[in-house]
């Protein structure tokens, strides 16, 4: 069996390269590379289908470029895609295959491979299952305990159970449909309670979307809804009426009181973060329709395609990834920022960030050894044009450089007067303000035109300066549809499995979510019996304490 390859890339050639053509090109600015290379706004993109990567606004050239290139020879990357489609146990520490990918492989494209054929009709029977399941409640024919047809969906998940299915329902809000879907992760019973509270029990009906379906914030969560629903329906026999799990724990399952025929499987080749091309993805179903689900597993199968066949000179998830690569361990960015001019995209950042992070923010090398550069950098983000009127200050004139990601449909949803256009404009002037800034003669020039006295102007100017040379990318599309939303998320997910590769980490495991689950579990332990154990370092036994009084003395000022 192959292994996915452990070499240290800053061994490479190409890294060491690398690190010279950044001491470089430290001293040269974004901008005058457009004089040396002509043409370079259409060099430096690339296109999948209707996608368009523009990366010209980096502080890269040629030459580094083919080192990048290089990189991705030496570290084997087509190897390492070789082992994933192969259902390898990639997931080496979890010993799992990463067949997400699997799961947006159309019907008809049967694969040869015995056991890929199998893994193909089961995908597809459950598919049939979420198309006849989502299609009933939407036509109204499923009917709850008072024999009402159902409103509202809650899905009650957390993580890659909630964020994916969250992200898209927002993102594809154009196509909703007659049910409203709402989303309880939290733990904290206000999440739950204030959903509750706008809900109707004879009218509601709710996913249980857990892969372990152990996971503590997700089954309390579903406990107290199961309470809610009982409390006003009785009986325990119309939990069935009112509850489907999306899981791969099918006795779990059964121990709830859901039974297999509401239950949705998938595998453990799922990973939590990557999984909302499975069942996790009901809650789209059933928001947006079947089809529409169908149309962004299309979109994502394109960029598979793509990703599997194009040199990585044009294919798109590795450029991104390199670019990442590029940004964060030669020219020390340690955050990324991702700006989606679409207001439907206003969950995008917080899944990419659980989708990113989780997978890469490792400190350890595949040989288990510590590693010596930075792997995940910090991603954040906000929908353009808000971010503007709250951290693109620290962008634009912050000591760090915050290489930014501006995603931007070219077609708004919501046609408005000239909302769209004016929304467009922000969106290149800032990443043109980014990379140009604004030298001090020029900001000096403009307060002396406007009339301020020499001195005051003087003073002024250098904080009317911007320093520019900041580096951006940014991807266009004709429109958020289901087809380009898929497509959009897969493009990050290459993006993040090339540079788990490079970075010789593994991207598919997650232990550092672990230890605070274990902590919590002793500490719980402790807030219920109100003595904190020697378990405890002074600081929480202190934060215990207080905790405590405050419980006792709640209404004291
Ligand atoms: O705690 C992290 C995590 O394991 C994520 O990786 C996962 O997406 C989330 O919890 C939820 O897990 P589950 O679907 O098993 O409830």
């Amino acid at each position: 069996m192959r292994m996915l390859p452990r070499i240290d890339p800053t061994q490479t050639i190409a890294w060491k390269q690398l690190t010279q053509h950044a001491e470089r090109l430290k001293t040269e600015r974004i901008e005058s590379l457009f004089d040396s290379t002509a043409r370079r706004a259409r060099q430096f993109s690339a296109r999948v289908g209707d996608i368009h990567f523009d990366y010209s606004k980096n502080l890269l050239d040629e030459e580094a470029r083919a080192a990048l290139f290089d990189l991705v020879d030496h570290c084997q990357l087509s190897q390492a895609i070789a082992s994933m489609r192969a259902g390898e146990a990639i997931n080496d520490t979890e010993q799992r295959a990463v067949l997400h990918t699997a799961l947006r492989i159309p019907k008809h494209e049967v694969p040869t491979d015995v056991a890929a054929r199998e893994r193909h009709e089961n995908i597809h029977q459950v598919l049939g299952r979420m198309q006849d399941f989502s299609e009933r409640l939407r036509s109204g024919q499923w009917k709850g305990y008072t024999g009402k047809s159902m409103t509202d969906v809650v899905n009650i998940g957390i993580g890659g159970s909630d964020l994916g299915p969250l992200m898209a329902c927002e993102a594809l809000s154009p196509y909703a449909g007659p049910i409203r879907l709402h989303f309880v992760s939290n733990i904290d019973g206000a999440h739950l309670s204030r959903t509750l509270g706008r809900l109707n029990p004879e009218t509601t009906f709710f996913l249980v979307a857990s892969k372990t379906f152990t996971t503590q914030e997700t089954m309390t969560n579903a406990h107290s809804a199961r309470k809610w629903l009982l409390e006003a329906a009785h009986d325990q026999a119309h939990v069935a009426l009112h509850f489907a799990a999306l899981s791969t724990q099918s006795d779990l399952v059964e121990a709830f009181g859901i039974p297999e025929s509401q239950m949705f499987a998938f595998w453990d080749w799922v990973g939590g973060r990557f999984s909302l091309w499975s069942a996790i993805g009901l809650s789209v179903c059933i928001a947006v329709g079947f089809n529409r689900f169908m149309e962004m597993l299309q979109g994502a199968y394109a960029i598979d395609q793509h990703f599997y066949h194009a040199p990585p000179s044009e294919n798109v998830p590795v450029l991104m990834a390199l670019l990442g690569i590029w940004n964060t361990n030669f020219l020390g960015c340690a955050t990324e920022a991702v700006l989606p001019y679409d207001q439907c995209l206003s969950r995008f950042p917080a899944y990419l960030q659980q989708a990113v992070m989780e997978s890469n923010g490792k400190y350890l090398n595949r040989s288990g050894a510590p590693i010596s550069y930075a792997t995940s950098p910090v991603v954040w983000g906000e929908p353009g044009t808000n971010g503007q009127h709250a951290f693109y200050q620290l962008i634009h004139q912050g000591t760090q450089v915050v290489p930014c990601d501006f995603i931007l449909p070219a077609r708004s949803q919501y046609p408005l007067g000239d909302h769209h256009p004016k929304l467009v404009s922000h969106c290149f002037a800032q990443s043109q303000a980014l990379m140009r800034g604004k030298p001090t003669d020029v900001a000096l020039g403009e307060l002396i035109d406007a009339g301020m006295a020499p001195d005051r102007a003087h003073s002024l100017a250098p904080y009317r300066t911007f320093p520019g040379n900041r580096p951006s990318n940014t991807i266009i599309f004709p429109i958020l549809d289901p087809y380009h939303l898929g497509a959009l998320v897969a493009l990050y997910e290459h993006k993040i499995f090339v540079q788990g590769v490079i970075w010789n980490i593994f991207s598919f495991d997650q232990w550092g979510v672990e230890l605070g689950k274990q902590l919590a579990g002793h500490i719980l332990k402790d807030l219920t019996s109100g003595v904190a154990s020697d378990q405890q370092d002074p600081s929480t036994a202190e934060l215990l304490r207080i905790y405590s009084q405050f419980q006792v003395n709640s209404d004291s000022r």
